[in-house]
């Protein structure tokens, strides 16, 4: 069978494409950079292409379509898919410009820098075992618990609870990915009943005893008069929830490797601690943890010499734009001094990640801490990525460390 765009997107769905999708994406973008997959989808590659549709207006949200495009039509009664409806992440102007901002005061640059001296005192911590032990799996150890704690100790979730979520938001990723399975959904689904049970008794449990945390000011919002209903704060609870932690876990799993592997890099970084920052930025750019986002057009488009319908699906490769030649030198090469690397791994346009500048503060102190206590650092063994295309993720990252 001849080679078409068809065939090279149809290699990304395989265990082989999900272990190491940018040659796929590379020869994806050559054959042709927007083009309609076989799944009903338009599929775009390039960066500004990308950029592009994340910012234009006439494009944006459409939770049917998408669940159509992915196979799903059934979604409704499906727990784990109905949340997708009424979310945040899937809502359009004027409702998503009111949900946003009832939640987006908590997430200043203000907010963070408040929450970084913490973070600092914790990783330091977590950081103990891995020294007494010579080493671990660092996804346990403090990719983690980094991030979930902190976005635990911002809404108000007890700290006996959290890890009660990690296996469940990771499950629930599956409903986000492209064709998610029968059996994937029925799992996804038994989760999403717990954790929404679970918020329903905490925002009860707030209501009745309001603390100093994010779901208690969102319900102190709706008792203003503001009308953010129950399921509502719910539903925001678990974005927040579920983005704020797997994702950077993920930053930070995905980033370490990324400079184990790379030697050179990460001795350019314990040279030049100042490079820290910018190497965020790159770690986010070369291995980002979401690697797929999309839309829907509202109306008919002309689009990189094509012609999006009304309705027709977009699904933007962030993975890919962010390898793209036209925007990157030697885009397959980590380069912790690469300047203005501006990546899409946040997206773009109004649903820009609402937790970007916590991320980055998270990856950054993460870093820092471990280069500052450990001289050496290895892989014990050679990872595995986790069998998923669109959140990009390890197994576990074994490593060796000595101070
Ligand atoms: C490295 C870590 C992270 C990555 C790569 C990431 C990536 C993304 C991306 C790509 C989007 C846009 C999706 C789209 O346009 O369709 C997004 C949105 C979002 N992210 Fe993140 N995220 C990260 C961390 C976080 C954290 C720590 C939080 C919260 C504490 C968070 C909360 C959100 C929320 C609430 C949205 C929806 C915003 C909206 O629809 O207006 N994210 N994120």
């Amino acid at each position: 069978m001849s080679e078409t765009a068809d065939t090279i997107f149809a290699e990304l769905m395989t265990p082989a494409g999900h272990a190491d999708p940018y040659p796929i994406y590379r020869r994806l973008r050559e054959t042709a950079p927007v083009f309609k997959s076989s799944i009903g989808a338009w599929v775009v590659t390039g960066y500004e292409d990308c950029r592009a549709v994340l910012r234009d207006a006439r494009l944006g949200k459409d939770w049917e379509g998408f669940m159509a495009a992915s196979g799903r039509s059934d979604w409704r009664g499906h727990t784990s898919l109905e949340y997708g409806a009424t979310s945040l992440l899937f809502a359009n102007p004027p409702e998503h410009t009111r949900l946003r901002g009832l939640v987006s005061k908590a997430f200043t640059p203000r907010m963070v820098e408040k929450l970084r001296a913490g973070m600092r005192a914790m990783i330091d911590g977590l950081l103990d075992p891995l020294e007494q032990n010579g080493g671990g799996d660092l996804l346990d150890a403090l990719a983690f618990p980094l991030p979930v704690t902190v976005i635990g100790e911002l809404l108000g979730i007890p700290v006996g609870d959290r890890h009660e979520f990690r296996h469940r938001i990771r499950v629930s990723t599956a409903t986000l990915e492209i064709g998610v399975t029968t059996e994937q959904l029925a799992e996804a689904d038994e989760a999403a009943v717990w954790m929404r049970d679970y918020f329903a008794d905490l925002v009860a449990e707030k209501r009745a005893h309001p603390a100093d945390d994010m779901l208690t000011a969102m319900i102190d919002t709706e008792e203003a008069g503001d009308r953010l209903t129950d399921e509502e704060i719910i539903g925001m609870g678990l974005v927040l929830f579920g983005a704020g932690f797997e994702t950077t876990t993920n930053l930070i799993g995905n980033g370490v490797y990324a400079l184990l592997d790379n030697p050179d890099q990460l001795q350019i970084l314990r040279d030049n601690p100042r490079c820290l920052k910018n190497a965020v930025e790159e770690l986010l750019r070369y291995d980002c943890s979401i690697q797929i986002t999309g839309r829907a057009a509202f109306e008919d488009i002309e689009f990189g010499g094509q012609g999006f319908a009304a309705g027709d699906s977009v699904l933007t490769i962030l993975g890919a734009a962010n390898r793209d030649p036209a925007r990157f030198a030697n885009p397959d090469r980590l380069d912790v001094t690469r300047n203005e690397v501006e990546p899409l791994s946040f997206g773009s346009g109004v649903h820009f990640c609402l937790g970007a500048s916590l991320a980055r503060a998270e990856g950054y102190e993460a870093l820092s801490a471990l280069l500052e206590r450990f001289s050496t650092i290895e892989l014990a063994e050679t990872p595995r990525y986790r069998d998923q295309l669109g959140f990009r993720g390890l197994e576990s990252l074994p490593i060796r460390c000595r101070r």
